[in-house]
């Protein structure tokens, strides 16, 4: 009989099993030489927002962004907002100097952090407060973040998010509502502080 034979090849089941942990277990962390193909999603470790490609409403358009989990059509942030990918193709990735970049089929970059420094072994990885940061693989300070989506708002505002103006660096964090349920391009409608007057 076949079975007979099974119990010769433990390690067979050891990798078997491991082979599925691994599939099964999405990670929080994109490391530098990676990328998400296949559609491939990053999930913050308490499993409440999941980052990867999705396509809002009716529309057959791509953007890469971040929802809740439980809900995915509970959109929180989105990457190229009015660049979206027209085919199933792309992944997000790191160029050269360590800029989490969006790439389409053609290789050529849809959206990119735009980081003024370069960064060595770059980690991107999905905290669970819903922050996408961009960081060197050793250091895990938020000081040293090189980039965070909380920077970057789409239209929602998150726990723990800043919004308004820091002064010192002359940069604004406003919220830009959505041009239509279908389009995240920037719509007719933000939020802001006025900083020349008493806020
Ligand atoms: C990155 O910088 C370029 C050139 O300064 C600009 O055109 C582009 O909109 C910026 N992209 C993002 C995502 O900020
Ligand atoms: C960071 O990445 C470099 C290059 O891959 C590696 O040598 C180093 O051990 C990594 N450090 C940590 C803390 O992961």
């Amino acid at each position: 009989m076949a079975f007979e034979k099974l119990p010769y090849y433990p390690f067979f089941y050891f990798i078997f099993v491991m082979f599925v942990l691994n599939l099964s277990i999405a990670s929080d962390t994109l490391s530098s030489g990676r990328s998400t193909k296949n559609g491939e999603k990053l999930v913050s470790t308490d499993q409440r927002f999941e980052l990867g490609f999705f396509s809002p409403g009716n529309s057959k358009n791509r953007y890469f962004g971040m929802w809740y989990k439980i809900s995915p059509e509970t959109v929180v942030w989105v990457a190229n907002r009015d660049k979206p990918l027209t085919d199933s193709h792309g992944f997000l990735t790191f160029s050269h100097d360590g800029d989490l970049v969006l790439v389409d089929q053609s290789k050529s970059v849809v959206w990119s952090s735009n980081l003024s420094r370069v960064v060595k072994n770059p980690v991107a990885q999905l905290l669970d407060t819903g922050n996408l940061v961009l960081r060197e693989n050793f250091s895990l300070n938020s000081d040293d973040y090189r980039w965070q989506s909380f920077d970057h708002p789409s239209d929602t505002l998150l726990p723990d998010m800043k919004l308004g103006w820091d002064v010192k660096i002359g940069f604004e964090r406003c919220l830009t509502s959505w041009k239509s349920k279908d389009d995240p391009s920037p719509g007719d409608y933000t939020f802001r502080l006025n900083i020349n007057e008493l806020p």
